[in-house]
C-alpha cells in the first residue's frame, strides 16, 4: 500500500508570504500542497485561482499541488488549473452538471482526478465513477473555512468508502479534509485514510517541522 501523505492546506498560510510558506512546509516534511479554491457561490468564502497556482510553480514549487475545487460551475476551472501546474484536481459532484465529463476533463489534462464529498453528501455519487477516479476526498467539516472541528461520523464514512474501493479492486486513495490534528490523525488513519489535509493544525503552529513530525509519529503508531 502507498505511504500516508501529509498535505498542508495553504488556506491557513500567511498569504502575504505564500511562496515562503509553501517552501517552509515542504522543507518541514510535507508531501504535497493542498490548494483550496473557493468561489463565494458553491461555498460562502473566496480564496484564490489558477494565477496563484502558476505563481507557486514559477516560484519553484516542485511538489504535487492538490487542487480542491469548491466552485460552481466546475469545468472551466479544470483546464486552467491543469495549465497552471495542478497535479491532482478534485471537485464536488453537486457542483457539476456532468460528473463523468468533469472527471474526463481532469484526466485528459493529465491530472489525477478526485471526487469531493461533503459530510452529508451520499456515497451513491461513487456508484458509476470508481473505475475512473484516482482518489476520493471526504470532507470532515462543511467546506468553506479552515479551523473547524472534525465531524466524527466521517470515520464511518471512510470505512464505507474503503469497502467500496476494495470491492472495485482498484488502487484509489482516500483523502480526508477538515479538522485533522495530531490527536486524531491516528484514528483517522486506522479507518483507512491515505492522504491527510491539515491547515490550521500546521500553519497555526510556529514550528511546522515539529507538528508534521508529531503527525508522522502518530501515523507510524
Ligand atoms: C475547507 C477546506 C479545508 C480546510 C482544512 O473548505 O477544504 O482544506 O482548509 O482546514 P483545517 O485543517 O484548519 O480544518
Ligand atoms: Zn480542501
Amino acid at each position: 500500500m502507498q505511504p500516508h501523505l501529509i498535505a498542508p492546506s495553504i488556506l491557513s498560510a500567511d498569504f502575504a508570504r505564500l511562496g515562503e510558506e509553501v517552501d517552509a512546509v515542504l522543507d518541514a516534511g510535507a508531501d504535497i500542497i493542498h490548494f483550496d479554491v473557493m468561489d463565494n457561490h458553491y461555498v460562502p468564502n473566496l480564496t484564490f485561482g489558477p494565477m496563484i497556482c502558476s505563481a507557486l510553480r514559477k516560484h519553484g514549487v516542485k511538489a504535487d499541488i492538490d487542487v480542491h475545487l469548491m466552485v460552481k460551475p466546475v469545468d472551466s476551472m479544470i483546464e486552467m488549473f491543469a495549465e497552471a501546474g495542478a497535479s491532482m484536481i478534485s471537485f464536488h459532484p453537486e457542483a457539476s452538471e456532468h460528473i463523468d465529463r468533469s472527471v474526463q476533463l481532469i484526466k485528459q489534462a493529465g491530472c489525477q482526478a478526485g471526487l469531493a464529498l461533503n459530510p452529508a453528501t451520499p456515497l451513491h455519487y461513487l456508484d458509476h465513477m470508481l473505475d475512473k477516479l484516482d482518489y476520493v476526498l471526504l470532507m470532515s467539516v462543511n467546506p468553506g473555512f479552515g479551523g473547524q472541528s472534525f465531524i466524527p461520523s466521517t470515520l464511518e464514512k471512510v470505512a464505507q468508502v474503503k469497502k467500496r474501493i476494495a470491492a472495485s479492486g482498484r488502487n484509489i486513495r482516500i483523502e480526508i479534509d477538515g479538522g485533522v490534528k495530531v490527536d486524531n490523525i491516528r484514528a483517522i488513519a486506522e479507518a483507512g485514510v491515505d492522504i491527510f489535509v491539515a491547515g490550521s493544525a500546521i500553519f497555526n503552529q510556529p514550528d511546522y517541522a515539529k507538528v508534521i513530525a508529531q503527525m508522522r509519529e502518530q501515523l507510524a503508531g
